[in-house]
């Protein structure tokens, strides 16, 4: 059902949260982290330019794993999918979107911080949840609890993630990938200079290499 989604989100370990105000940083974006070896952006919701970015990516940067996130509504995750998102990320769990995504077979990473929420999420056959944000809800201590009860069900954690804590969260088996933006933070690229961001998004690949092997 998720044609090896979830195997490539566990692949990459991390997931760069992406926020574009501009078209023509897509493709350079795309291609650092792909340099870098994190080769997946969720590209945000929360500006104008989300899904004209990717578009770009989707069509000219092939080994990139394009997905959209900060997906809110309905109406946004269909535009993603017609952009060429390959997955949708939501902060939260909104049903239409999701009964959508699972009618037309379009790989949804809802939010959820809650057992209820989560037990939301397991009767809908997700078998991931972000876990947002979870810095505040616990951390990783919040996930491994959860993740004591609901076995085999799997956390994305984001918000507050970082190059010093990410390797505490790729340790967790029950943390399929981590995710954030610390390594496409607007300062980073505001000069069109995208190495910056090629080397940190190396750091945190080194990170996966040495805990995931
Ligand atoms: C998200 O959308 O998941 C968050 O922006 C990630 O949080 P961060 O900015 O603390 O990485």
């Amino acid at each position: 059902k998720q044609n090896g989604f979830y195997e490539q989100v566990e692949k990459t370990g991390v997931v760069p949260v992406v926020v574009l105000e501009k078209v023509e940083d897509a493709v350079p974006m795309a291609n650092a982290l792909v340099a870098g070896g994190l080769p997946a952006a969720e590209v945000t919701f929360r500006t104008a330019a989300a899904a004209d970015c990717i578009r770009e990516m989707a069509e000219k940067c092939p080994d990139i794993l394009v997905g959209a996130g900060t997906v809110v509504n309905l109406d946004q995750c269909k535009r993603a999918v017609d952009a060429g998102a390959k997955f949708i990320v939501s902060p939260g769990y909104d049903m239409a979107t999701v009964d959508w995504c699972i009618e037309h077979e379009v790989n949804i990473i809802p939010a959820a911080v809650t057992p209820t929420e989560i037990m939301a999420m397991i009767n809908r056959d997700l078998d991931v949840t972000k876990f947002f944000p979870a810095n505040l809800y616990g951390g990783l201590a919040g996930i491994k609890a959860l993740a004591s009860v609901f076995v085999g069900h799997r956390f994305m954690p984001t918000g507050g993630v970082n190059t010093d804590n990410v390797r505490d969260f790729l340790s967790c088996d029950a943390i399929i990938a981590a995710g954030g933006t610390w390594m496409v933070k607007p300062n980073l690229f505001a000069d069109g200079d995208f190495s910056r961001v090629e080397a940190i998004a190396a750091e945190a690949a080194a990170a996966v290499r040495e805990l995931r092997g």
